[in-house]
């Protein structure tokens, strides 16, 4: 199969999964799907030599870096980690003198942010395509290896019913847009005060999605295809933390709630886990649980984002 490569991606940025086209979110998938089949099958194509990306952290990561880092170097490119102890933006510099030096070096640069605002100040100012690996907002590269790892495992994605049970966070939004694109029903369960934005809500249910917010996440979960949980605690929020606690005492997921589920539902978490508050140990270490298949997805799914930015068309 060719790489379904679009023109239209081609020197975008990926702040927001919202901001792409149904056929651009698939396209997306399909290329990643079609580049982890090359690999399995001993395929080593260079599509990304010569070419570098940046790679900016204000806060921690294990699968993010390490994921694009590997995508870069399995197709034949390079990146250069910073961290906000190396480059001390908007202190030491403005992010727009930052991105003026980056963009005469790399071919794209990928954020972790704590504010969305410093992505889309650093996606203003940079000529070359800025990806969002995480902001408090959004996290769109995750759901994109989420809906890889569904594609894998229920073939077509339009007819399931995913239950995200948790906090209205980042993580949150980008199931909200992933549903919306995939033509999936959502369900999302929190307690009132921990909803999701409104205005991520209401842009997606104006293109279609499909979203309900309901409050008793055991009901959120009775006859899901996808069980989908995330940390109550986000980073950033620690100062929180006994409130959340305190917020989501009903939401641990244990394999019991497994029998919820339908006869197909798989558990998810996007990682890393605070085992005894939104999941236990044995939820994710379970049968029914596809947790390290979307963690191995994160690289098919960097790899899919970088060919068609970098590469595409
Ligand atoms: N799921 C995820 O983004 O993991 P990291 O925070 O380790 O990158
Ligand atoms: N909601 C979590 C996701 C971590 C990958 C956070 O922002 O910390």
């Amino acid at each position: 199969m060719d790489l379904p490569l679009t023109t239209s991606l081609r020197g975008r940025d990926l702040l927001s999964l919202a901001d792409l086209t149904t056929d651009e979110f698939h396209a997306l998938l399909d290329t990643a799907l079609e580049l982890k089949r090359r690999w399995r099958d001993g395929d080593r194509p260079r599509l990304l030599e010569h070419l570098t990306i940046a790679m900016i952290f204000e806060k921690q990561s294990l699968r993010t870096r390490s994921t694009f880092d590997i995508a870069m170097y399995q197709l034949g490119g390079h990146s250069v980690l910073l961290s906000q102890n190396y480059i001390g933006w908007g202190v030491r510099e403005t992010i727009r003198d930052v991105a003026h030096n980056l963009e005469r070096w790399v071919d794209g640069i990928m954020a972790r942010t704590y504010g969305h605002g410093t992505l889309t100040e650093l996606a203003e100012h940079a000529s070359v395509p800025v990806i969002n690996g995480l902001s408090d907002l959004l996290h769109p590269c995750q759901l994109l290896a989420d809906y890889l790892t569904l594609k894998e495992t229920f073939g077509r994605l339009d007819d399931l019913t995913v239950a995200f049970v948790g906090d209205g966070n980042n993580v949150c939004h980008s199931h909200v847009h992933a549903a919306m694109h995939a033509g999936a029903r959502l369900r999302i369960a929190c307690p009132e005060g921990f909803d999701p934005d409104e205005g991520v809500l209401a842009a997606a249910r104006s293109r279609g999605a499909d979203v309900t917010i309901v409050r008793d996440p055991r009901a959120a979960a009775r006859g899901a295809d996808v069980l989908y949980t995330d940390v109550w605690i986000s980073m950033g929020q620690e100062e929180e933390a006994e409130r959340r606690r305190q917020a989501f005492a009903d939401y641990t997921i244990t394999p019991a709630w497994f029998e919820e589920l339908s006869h197909r539902g798989v558990f998810m978490h996007d990682l890393p886990a605070h085992y005894g508050e939104e999941c236990t140990e044995e939820a994710v270490y379970h049968e029914r649980s596809v947790v390290f298949d979307q963690a191995e997805n994160r690289l098919h799914a960097q790899k899919g984002v970088l060919v068609q930015l970098l590469a595409g068309g």
